[in-house]
């Protein structure tokens, strides 16, 4: 059996990568416990022992509004988001073996309403956006053998580690249910894909198998919603009589500037099912 390292493995999406590859390889999962992705000399001598076959790189910082307002926030996301993955790049390299990252739609400025295919022009508009697209300009650079899978609003069973970030459905609902109030205001702003963790986890794991050539992909399900219209769906499926009222963006502000429109088009594989198939699954199982 092959072995695949996956880092960050008790993440959200790594959760989900460790369960779908474990099908078909020796999977070794390693978390900040076991190895600290940004000691360059304990991940070659850990990558140098295991010779895998695959690396996934499933870490990341992902608070936005702290990166935004935070100066060593921002630094920690430049390290975790960008230079670590150079550092992945140039091991996976030398070994001569792939490497899969994830990146995001928030490299893009959302002005393109009709959303943003593979090879569409990146222009972040706030600092995580700029931390993640440094990680895939490090990437490219750095090897040529590399998936570098692109997603939005993760949801899924939420990750093992204590930090893993919950996603937008687990807290609404839980927001709901522990508050008892008839009604919850969303903003009605910022389309972009939903992404179930469970599905991701199966299309990195086919692009794989399948052997798919190296580049860029877009991995979130089909259709792009808002988080109202999200919101408002998460209700439906789990059968909760909330009233979602719509909101404008400025009426919540945030410290991070959000992409109006991030869908991020898929013109490379069959279509992922929609967003409110994949909700409705995890809502309901
Ligand atoms: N979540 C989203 O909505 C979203 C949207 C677009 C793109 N993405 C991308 O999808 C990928 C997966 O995100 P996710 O939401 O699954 O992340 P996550 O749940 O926050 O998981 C990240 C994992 O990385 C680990 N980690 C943090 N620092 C580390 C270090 N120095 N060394 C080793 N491991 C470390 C964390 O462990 P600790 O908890 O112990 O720190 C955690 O288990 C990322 O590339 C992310 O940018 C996510």
């Amino acid at each position: 059996m092959e072995r695949v390292v996956i880092f960050g493995s008790q993440g959200l999406l790594g959760t989900a990568l460790v369960a779908q590859f474990k099908q078909s390889f020796d999977v070794v999962g390693l978390d900040r416990k076991e190895i600290d992705i940004l000691d360059a000399k304990q991940v070659t001598k850990k990558l140098g022992e295991l010779k895998p076959k695959l690396v996934i790189n499933a870490v990341a910082y992902n608070n936005v509004d702290e990166a935004e307002k935070n100066d060593d926030a921002f630094e920690k996301a430049r390290e975790l988001n960008g230079y670590a993955v150079e550092t992945l790049a140039k091991i996976t390299k030398k070994l001569g073996i792939p490497l899969v990252h994830f990146s995001s739609e928030y490299v893009f400025d959302g002005a393109n309403k009709k959303g943003y295919a593979e090879d569409s022009h990146p222009r972040p508009i706030n600092r995580y956006g700029e931390t993640k697209l440094l990680g895939e300009r490090l990437l490219t650079q750095s090897t040529d053998q590399y998936y570098l899978v692109r997603l939005s609003r993760l949801f899924g069973t939420p990750g093992l580690s204590g930090l893993t970030k919950k996603s937008f459905i687990d807290s609404i609902l839980e927001q709901a249910q522990k508050s008892g109030q008839p009604d919850v205001s969303v903003v009605n702003e910022e389309k972009s894909c939903p992404t179930y963790s469970v599905d991701l986890a199966r299309l990195v794991y086919e692009i794989v198998v399948n052997r798919q050539p190296f580049g860029i992909y877009h991995g979130a399900n089909s259709g792009a919603c808002t988080w109202f219209e999200l919101a408002k769906e998460a209700f439906a499926s789990k059968g909760l009589a909330v009233k979602v009222v719509p909101i404008k963006g400025n009426a919540y502000p945030r410290p991070a500037k959000r992409p109006q429109f991030g869908e991020l088009i898929n013109t490379k594989l069959p279509p992922q099912r929609s967003w409110q198939d994949a909700l409705r699954d995890y809502i309901l199982h």
